[in-house]
């Protein structure tokens, strides 16, 4: 289980209509700030870090999400369900082992391999169908 094992929520996706309003929300109600901000034209969106809190395993945030285009993986989300809660990202020390082990544990996963996230993360999917329901994240952390 070494290095498989969540440390720390390393942020919850949140799907938005308009990055700018979500990231205006998230300044003005909870005095977030955004740390990042990048598109990925390979997942198809426009996405804003806003930092939560630090802890031992690390930093944890908010990732607002925006669709470049509405034929995305998030822009069938928000025309499906609308906007709010995406995804949660676990914070794990080797991703690569992790998909691993739940791979050998016969855990459906979205990315049979990591994958680059933002701020220069390494990430993978679990299939909400072996999760509960929840798209699941596993994010590993650049060096
Ligand atoms: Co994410």
């Amino acid at each position: 289980m070494a290095g498989t094992r969540p440390t720390r929520i390393d942020h919850i996706g949140i799907a938005v209509r308009d990055l700018d309003a979500g990231i205006a929300w998230h300044e003005s109600a909870f005095g977030l700030r955004v740390v990042a901000r990048e598109t990925s034209h390979e997942q198809g969106v426009h996405e804003a870090m806003l930092h939560v809190a630090t802890g031992e395993g690390g930093g944890s945030y908010v990732q607002l999400l925006q669709p470049t285009h509405q034929d995305t993986p998030v822009g069938r989300f928000l025309a499906r369900r609308g906007e709010g809660l995406h995804h949660i990202a676990y914070g794990v020390d080797d991703v690569a082992a992790t998909v691993r082990r739940l791979r050998t544990a016969g855990i459906r996963l979205v990315d049979l391999h990591p994958r680059t996230g933002g701020m220069g993360s390494s990430i993978a999917f679990v299939h909400p169908a072996s999760a509960g329901g929840a798209l699941v994240e596993l994010v590993q952390a650049p060096d």
